[in-house]
């Protein structure tokens, strides 16, 4: 059986940027299924289908093909062959994915790639539902979280670096209504499993919390 590392937890906590280190250090693939959703997303954007057509968004998902691969160690995601990766990164595809993410269509699909991947390859995959649902099974299960507030700065911070124009609050506001959103679907909502280890990024560094999930995977 592959090695699986799963880490769960809310928007802007620092899933990617810590999943892909841990990757690095342990020499495996690093998964990040929040971009699959978002190739998804792009899909029902670019359709015109409006988030709380679920009927057409079901429809939609059989013409859909959602595929990973890796380029200098970075994930690639296309969509029907097409690359996607510098597309998918703005609010607007993100809330949408957050939208879309609640229909049992759109999970089904991307859950079952997700695992068939997780069977033969020693990875870190991060997400929502990755330890509670994905992959129950995974040896290493991390709840990765940080306040809203500690949330919103770095967003902006991350933002204004980019040059975009931004406001803290309404970074804020945005980060809570993802929050009550992907927390409250009825389909694998956010949530802690029973058996993983709650880190709280707050006042901790990058390097700290890498460091704390390479000792639960040396234990
Ligand atoms: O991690 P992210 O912001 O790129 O994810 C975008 C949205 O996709 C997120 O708000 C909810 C959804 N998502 C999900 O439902 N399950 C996952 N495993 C990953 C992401």
């Amino acid at each position: 059986m592959a090695f699986n590392i799963a880490v769960d937890g809310p928007a802007g906590a620092g899933k990617s940027t810590i999943a892909r280190k841990v990757a690095e250090a342990l020499s495996c693939i690093y998964v990040d299924t929040g971009a699959m959703y978002r190739a998804m997303a792009l899909f029902f954007l670019r359709e015109g289908i409006l988030p709380e057509d679920e009927k057409a968004i079901s429809e939609a998902c059989d013409r859909i093909t959602v595929t990973l691969s890796s380029r200098e160690g970075e994930q690639q995601v296309f969509l029907n062959g097409e690359n996607v990766n510098g597309l998918i990164r703005t609010e607007e595809v993100g809330i949408m994915a957050s939208r879309t993410s609640v229909y049992g269509r759109v999970r089904e699909k991307l859950t079952q790639l997700q695992r068939e991947m997780a069977r033969t390859t020693d990875l870190i995959m991060d997400g929502r539902d990755i330890g509670t649902c994905v992959l129950p099974e995974a040896q290493v299960k991390v709840y990765l979280t940080a306040s809203v507030e500690t949330r919103g700065k770095r967003r902006f911070l991350e933002l204004q670096e980019k040059g975009q124009e931004c406001e803290l609050e309404k970074i804020c506001q945005d980060i809570r209504q993802r929050d009550m959103q992907d927390m409250n679907r009825e389909i694998s909502p956010l949530r802690q499993a029973e058996d993983a280890v709650l880190i709280d990024s707050s006042d901790m560094t990058i390097e700290e919390v890498v460091a704390e999930i390479l000792a639960l995977v040396r234990k």
